[in-house]
């Protein structure tokens, strides 16, 4: 089989990472521990921008201990699996000692049903959609095992009826804060962890059982800046080989800001996603910023 093949394949119904979707059995079987903590989200998400804060948190904000391996290692990534050259998230976790934090984007129905028996905490982190999807178009043109983005246009199309990999946006932020009301998990927003970095960090303090000094919370806040995150080689993606990101087509860290759907939006391409979203989210008590 060809690994590399960028199209996606249907696993219980959401596409997914054609290597990723070879044998799924193994992310189904997946064995969780009740310590482990789960960073869920939405590709493009702000998940490497979390991960990080969280290594930090359970470190009481030691930067050298954070600098101890690259991001993809001391937070692994549950689905990742190339099997042609051996990368597997399933493999690399079974050899990740406790507490692990593990990174996913599974829609709520794919996640290994151990997490919720063990009753895991879970983060989620959720970013406006129009965003996600300007910042959704440019990763596809960077990363080889994803599908190509075509144009911008073509892309938004996809983005909307939920063709690419993961699946719908719109079902995904949705079913997860739904599921708050019976697990353990903190639902937060890519938009308020910008505006106030430091509150948010305190309510992930607080749901991890971790007490930090203020200096603590400084040092976090610092180190996990966008602007010092996108020159750390540790987390910034560049340890990767070209052949699986091209940061030269986009870089991994790319802007790091709110609002930038608006240098991409038509007029009628923000009506649209309007009305998508109108349709999508009635019935939900989930709210996005609107004055973004
Ligand atoms: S992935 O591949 O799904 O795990 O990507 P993910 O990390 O979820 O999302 C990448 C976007 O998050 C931005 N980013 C940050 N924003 C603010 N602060 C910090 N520290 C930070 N780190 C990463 C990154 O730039 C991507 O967004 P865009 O809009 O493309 O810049």
């Amino acid at each position: 089989e060809d690994v590399w093949r960028k199209d996606l394949k249907m696993i219980h119904g959401y596409p997914m990472i054609y290597a990723f979707a070879l044998n799924w059995e193994r992310i189904e079987e997946f064995q969780s521990t009740p310590g482990d903590i789960v960073i869920t989200t939405y590709p493009k998400s702000g998940t490497t921008w979390l991960s990080e804060i969280v290594d930090m948190v359970l470190n009481d904000g030691n930067v050298e201990k954070c600098k101890r391996d690259v991001i993809t290692s001391k937070v692994p990534m549950l689905e990742l699996s190339v099997p042609g050259i051996r990368i597997s998230g399933v493999e690399l976790l079974k050899k990740t000692p406790s507490p692990r934090i593990i990174k996913t984007h599974l829609p709520i129905d794919l996640l290994p049903k151990s997490f919720w028996e063990n009753k895991c905490k879970m983060i989620y982190l959720a970013r406006n959609g129009k965003d996600v999807a300007v910042s959704y178009y440019h990763f596809d043109l960077m990363n080889s095992i994803h599908p190509l983005p075509g144009t911008w246009e073509e892309y938004l199309e996809k983005f909307l009826a939920g063709n690419v990999a993961y699946g719908s946006w719109f079902d995904h932020v949705k079913s997860w804060w739904e599921k708050r009301e019976e697990h353990p998990l903190l639902y937060l927003y890519y938009e308020e962890l910008k505006q106030n970095p430091k509150k948010e960090i305190k309510k992930i303090a607080s749901f991890l059982d971790k007490t930090l000094d203020e200096e603590a919370l400084d040092r976090i806040v610092h180190h996990t800046s966008f602007e010092m995150m996108k020159e750390n080689p540790l987390v910034n993606y560049t340890h990767l080989p070209t052949a699986m990101m091209d940061h030269s087509k986009s870089p991994f860290m790319r802007k790091g800001i709110v609002g930038d759907w608006k240098n991409y939006f038509t007029m009628a391409q923000t009506e649209q996603f309007d009305a998508v979203y109108k349709k999508k989210m009635s019935g939900t008590t989930l709210e996005f910023c609107t004055d973004i």
